[in-house]
């Protein structure tokens, strides 16, 4: 009994504070704890939750990791409308707007006509409903009406909080009481670069939004926490109602533990409001995040009713939307660039120009059917745009200043690359070159995939070293690289004798990398990093993914047909059991293994610091091999460090673990411990 109480109130106080330091990261961007040390106080509570499972709330943050599986998406019924606003792009919209609702609040005898003006996010509206201060719903806002709920995959988002504080005095948390929040999830502009280099090319998102709204659909919260969104909160209801303005909410919202984005401002008259959208015009290119325009409400939130609203919008609120960064140029050229699953991808050679701050001077065309719908010929003017995305984009032809020399756009009838003659399957949009396996340009795309970051990392394999490797048919699959020797590759072109070695050993280390990491870098179309992990761990070896039929397949979280059958392709190629072979004698993990047998527990309950540079490994390989022998890494150190590790010209930390008289040894000496 004493046990379980105490477990309790050490509970309580871990999630006290896993939710402050939440909070400091997401919200206020002022975090105190590493990640490292964050982490350990969640895997402390998870733990402790597991020993006393009766203590488990749906508050706890130990459920924002995720782990259900939802099939089917219930449908729930929005406490009132979730209304959209209306858009205008011009700023003479906006005066009539404010206009009207100054006659409007003249018939009710008001005068006073402040403005909220608030940034525009661009992401996926989502309602939150608290019950007792307890998060208990989160739902999409469908068709306005119903929405789908998604609760499971919204607690995982960190700046969500999943109890509200009592802020007694303010606001009752009685038995009744319901909050509703709404706002915005999206994503941040790296956290979206981010997912996207994790995905397969031909999957990757065209902006955050979308990435946004599909993340939000996934079945496996587990991956919706790996996609790092956001949210921002912009309407309060249920909470102290009688009393706010909207301009009051927002603040209230922050002092519930929510995240405003603090970019708001009250805005007495209409030139007030012109320079808000003014300024944000050109601040927002230096935002984390895309903003696409500026939303005016009135800030009297009493009036709001009376104003009412259409059947989409209210008519106390209206969207400013930017128009999109628009430039001409000319059409030189049209280059068709051959992807390393064979797609044929034209490519738009554009006269240089600037647009919102940058240089372009290429811009994807995507495919032949987007051509077509442009209709756009050689030489012609171009209009390209860039709107909330980094990427331009051509939208249209000046059909009125078309050259003389304009020339249609000839589908190649063959490879640019290698000769052999293109196809189109049907119902697709995209031509291929189905010279899988001896067409340069996929040889090469597949041996930089194979070496990119998220995949094997192989560092010092880059473009220059894969062009001259294909050109000389030293290597003709990912497999060909681990028999590459030494004074082959010193022969290469600015390849010396060091450059070789590097490379040799970057490989050899390589070998040591997971299972799933491999499955990715093999590069199976439509398997990103999420498809290779749910992969690894519904089948722990090559040979039994091998025999997994498409059936089977589909019944893994997040994977489709289209994938499982795309997997079943794969394996089903008939030089597949030779290249099977080539891995396996290249020492390749082609099964998942349990790294408790592998690797010794011999830093159990000891601290590391690093300080000073390392010449063997970096910082992340070495803080990996202590964290995988049961140690933990310090960034700072204290009477209870266990162990410094001294590189080359090393810090004060090291003045300081000697006047302490913590253990302080060479890379060498620590090297040998491993
Ligand atoms: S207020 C009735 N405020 O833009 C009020 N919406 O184009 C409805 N949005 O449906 C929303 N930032 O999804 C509001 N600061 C903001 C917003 C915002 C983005 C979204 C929201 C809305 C859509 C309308």
């Amino acid at each position: 009994m004493t046990d379980i109480i105490s477990a309790s109130e050490k509970i309580a106080h871990i999630r006290k504070e896993i939710e402050r330091h939440n909070h400091l990261y997401y919200v206020e961007a002022k975090p105190e704890l590493s990640d490292y040390d964050f982490d350990k106080l969640l895997e402390k509570l998870i733990a402790l939750e597991r020993q006393f499972p009766d203590l488990v709330t749906p508050d706890s943050p130990s459920q924002r990791v995720g782990g259900t599986i939802t099939r089917v998406f219930p449908t729930v019924q929005h406490r009132e409308p979730m209304l959209s606003l209306s858009n205008t792009y011009s700023l003479g919209d906006l005066e009539e707007f404010y206009n009207r609702v100054r006659k409007l609040l003249l018939l009710e005898g008001v005068h006073e006509q402040d403005m909220v003006a608030e940034l525009k996010f661009d992401g996926v509206a989502i309602s939150l409903l608290y019950r007792k201060g307890i998060l208990v719903r989160g739902a999409t806002r469908g068709d306005g009406v119903q929405g789908d709920d998604i609760t499971a995959n919204i607690k995982t988002i960190p700046s969500i909080p999943l109890r509200l504080p009592d802020l007694g005095s303010l606001f009752a948390l009685g038995e009744e009481s319901e909050v509703e929040v709404r706002g915005e999830v999206f994503m941040r502009k790296e956290d979206f670069e981010q997912l996207n280099e994790s995905r397969p090319e031909e999957d990757r998102f065209a902006n955050p939004r979308n990435a946004t709204a599909g993340s939000l659909k996934l079945q496996d919260s587990r991956e919706v926490a790996r996609r790092k969104m956001s949210f921002v909160a912009y309407y309060l209801k249920g909470y102290d109602d009688d009393a706010a303005s909207q301009f009051q909410r927002l603040r209230q919202l922050e002092q519930l533990g929510f995240y405003t984005g603090g970019h708001y401002r009250l805005c007495h008259e209409l030139p007030d409001i012109s320079r808000f959208i003014q300024e944000w015009d050109e601040k927002r290119w230096k935002l984390p995040y895309e903003t696409d325009g500026v939303v005016l409400k009135l800030n009297d939130a009493r009036q709001w009713a009376k104003l009412g609203a259409t059947a989409k919008s209210p008519r106390w609120a209206i969207a400013y939307k930017y128009p999109a960064q628009q430039a001409k140029t000319v059409l030189h050229a049209v280059v068709f660039q051959v992807g390393r699953l064979g797609t044929i991808t034209p490519v738009a050679e554009l006269e240089p120009v600037l647009l919102a701050g940058s240089t372009v001077s290429r811009s994807t065309l995507h495919n032949f059917d987007e051509i077509e719908r442009l209709g756009v010929m050689l030489h012609d003017r171009v209009i390209i745009e860039k709107s909330g995305e980094v990427i331009p984009k051509v939208i249209s032809v000046v059909l009125d200043e078309r050259p003389l020399d304009a020339e249609v756009v000839r589908v190649p009838l063959v490879c640019p690359e290698c000769g052999t003659h293109l196809e189109k399957p049907e119902g697709e949009v995209s031509y291929y070159c189905p010279n899988e396996d001896d067409c340069p340009a996929q040889i090469r795309g597949r041996l930089l995939h194979f070496a990119s970051r998220d995949a094997m990392d192989i560092k010092t394999l880059g473009k220059a070293l894969v062009d001259q490797l294909v050109d000389l048919k030293l290597v003709g699959d990912v497999g060909d690289l681990y028999l590459l020797q030494e004074p082959q590759l010193e022969m290469l072109e600015r390849m010396g004798r060091k450059s070789a070695q590097n490379l040799v050993r970057a490989l050899d280390e390589s070998r040591e990398k997971s299972y799933e990491r491999l499955l990715y870098a093999l590069g199976i179309r439509h398997v990103g990093q999420a498809t290779a992990r749910e992969l690894a761990s519904a089948y722990p070896s090559f040979s039994l993914l091998r025999l997994a039929t498409e059936e089977e397949l589909a019944t893994v979280p997040d994977i489709g047909p289209v994938v499982a059958r795309s997997i079943c392709d794969f394996f089903s190629k008939p030089s597949l059991p030779d290249f099977i072979d080539k891995l396996e004698r290249a020492g390749l993990p082609l099964c998942a293994s349990d790294p408790k047998e592998q690797v010794n527990r011999n830093f159990e309950g000891i601290s590391v610091l690093f300080t000073g540079g390392l010449e063997r490994h970096d910082r992340q390989k070495a803080s990996e091999l202590v964290l995988e022998r049961g140690g933990r890494v310090v960034g700072s150190v204290s009477k209870k460090t266990s162990l410094v590790v001294a590189g080359r010209e090393p810090g004060s930390k090291l003045d300081k673990a000697l006047k302490l008289g913590v253990k302080v040894v060479t890379e060498d000496e620590f090297e040998a411990m491993l």
